[in-house]
C-alpha cells in the first residue's frame, strides 16, 4: 500500500480543522488493520505548509502548470496489487502522486485506488492515473468522505472483500 495525506489545518464539512493524522492517513490504518501489507507513503520533497489557503494555493499552481513536484524516493518494492491512497484536489489526484507514478514501474501491477475527499469522490483521479499507468489495470476503488473516515470500517471492509483481498468470513 501506498498513500499521499497531508495532516494539518483542512477543510471538514465546511470547517477548518486541525488534523494530527490526515483523513487518507486513517483510511489507511484501516486496511493495514485487515490485511497484512507493507506500507510506504509518499512524501513531497518540499512538505505542503500547515496552512490550509497557502496548500490550496500551491496545489492550485502545481495543478495548473501540470508539475512534478519532487517526491522523496524511498526504496520500496511494488507486488502485483497496489493499494493506492490519496485526498482529492481539485478533482483530482496531488500532483506528488502524478510523479510518484510516473516515476514507479507498474505494468502488470492492479491498483485499487481509495481516496478521500470533501464531496468530488474520484472527481478526474481515475482517469489521471489509467493515463500516467498505461500497463496497470485499474481495479475498483474507494472514495471515502473527510468527515466519515472514522466510520469507513464497514466500506474498507466490503472494498476488500469484493476485491479479493480479504475474505469475507475475516
Ligand atoms: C488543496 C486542497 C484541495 C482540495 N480540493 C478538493 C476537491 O476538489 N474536492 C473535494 O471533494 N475535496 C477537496 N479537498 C478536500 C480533501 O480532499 C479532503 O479534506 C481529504 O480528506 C484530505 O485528505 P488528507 O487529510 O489525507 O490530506 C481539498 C483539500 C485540499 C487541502
Amino acid at each position: 500500500m501506498t498513500y499521499f495525506s497531508r495532516a494539518g489545518i483542512n477543510m471538514v464539512a465546511g470547517r477548518q480543522q486541525q488534523l494530527v493524522v490526515g483523513n487518507t492517513a486513517r483510511v489507511a490504518i484501516a486496511i493495514a488493520d485487515k490485511v497484512s501489507v507493507a506500507t510506504n507513503t509518499i512524501e513531497a520533497v518540499e512538505p505542503y505548509p500547515d496552512s490550509y489557503q497557502l496548500t490550496l494555493a500551491r496545489a492550485r499552481r502545481e495543478a495548473d502548470q501540470q508539475t512534478w513536484p519532487p517526491v522523496e524516493r524511498t526504496p520500496m518494492r511494488v507486488g502485483k496489487v497496489l493499494l493506492l491512497g490519496f485526498p482529492i484536489w481539485g478533482g483530482d489526484l496531488p500532483r506528488p502522486v502524478a510523479t510518484w507514478l510516473r516515476q514507479t514501474q507498474l505494468s502488470g501491477v492492479t491498483i485499487y485506488p481509495f481516496c478521500t475527499h470533501e464531496g468530488s469522490r474520484f472527481g478526474t483521479s481515475l482517469t489521471t492515473i489509467a493515463n500516467l499507468c498505461p500497463a496497470a489495470t485499474v481495479g475498483l476503488g474507494l472514495p471515502v468522505r473527510g468527515n466519515r473516515v472514522q466510520q469507513a470500517d464497514a466500506a474498507v471492509r466490503h472494498w476488500l472483500v469484493d476485491n479479493g483481498l480479504l475474505q469475507s468470513t475475516n
